[in-house]
């Protein structure tokens, strides 16, 4: 049984500094990162180009953490083997990407990943409903994706957390509730008490003087 209780802290690696990128992986590990959050931008799906499948292989190497990769692609089903190859622990896809969610979910699953599914905070909640039994990771954005350093939309998002919170309950699932966006010392308790238990943090955690503080105090369950 997953203890979703424990607050899982995932620092994205967008807002990393990436000329000094395996050192900067290894200050997330050595601060207390339980997974590392990769963010794949296809300039089509979102207005940004990240990085693609071999720097996720590049990264692999330094570290032992869970690489959970975001993929904010027009044809997510086309890349995942690629990911696959490249070492991703978990790979999450667009509910509003996918042609076949389902399709490419099963296909994630099937590789010994973990299979994410993500939703914008435009989308109607309803949408991801056919797939919650396929999945292990819903990802719930908390700003529109694309960049990162954005605001906490907590009026847009946060009954997304809270219905599924309780659909998971009602139905008996064992998917991680997962927030990207906007997350800080006080932004990560708006998403706790709503539900969420997995925090991405990028400009908060790699923006930090000192990313142990900042990590163990997104991990405290007050303020
Ligand atoms: C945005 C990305 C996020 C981003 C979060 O599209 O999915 O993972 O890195 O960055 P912050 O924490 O700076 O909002
Ligand atoms: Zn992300």
């Amino acid at each position: 049984m997953i203890d979703f209780n424990r607050r899982i802290i995932a620092p994205s690696i967008l807002a990393a500094d990436w000329s000094r990128l395996a050192e900067e992986v290894r200050r997330a590990e050595t601060s207390g990162a339980d997974w590392l959050h990769l963010d794949v931008m296809d300039g089509h799906f979102v207005d940004n180009i990240s990085f693609g499948p071999s720097f996720v292989a590049q990264i692999r190497p330094h570290t032992r953490l869970p690489l959970d990769v975001h993929l904010m692609l027009a044809r997510p089903d086309h890349y995942v083997p690629r990911f696959v190859e490249a070492g991703a622990d978990h790979i999450t896809v667009h509910v509003e990407a996918a042609a076949d969610p389902a399709a490419t979910l099963q296909t994630i699953r099937g590789a010994g990943c973990h299979a994410g599914l993500a939703l914008s905070p435009d989308t109607a909640f309803d949408k991801v409903i056919p797939y919650l039994g396929l999945i292990d990771i819903l990802l719930v954005m908390t700003v529109r994706p694309g960049f990162g350093g954005q605001a906490f939309m907590a009026r847009e998002t946060m009954p997304h957390v809270a219905r599924a919170h309780q659909i998971r309950r009602d139905l008996g699932l064992a998917f991680h509730i997962e927030v990207d966006g906007g997350i800080d010392a006080t932004t990560v308790h708006v998403a706790a008490s709503h539900g969420a238990n997995v925090m991405v943090a990028g400009t908060s955690l790699f923006g930090a003087a000192d990313m142990g503080e900042a990590i163990a105090s997104q991990r405290r369950s007050q303020i």
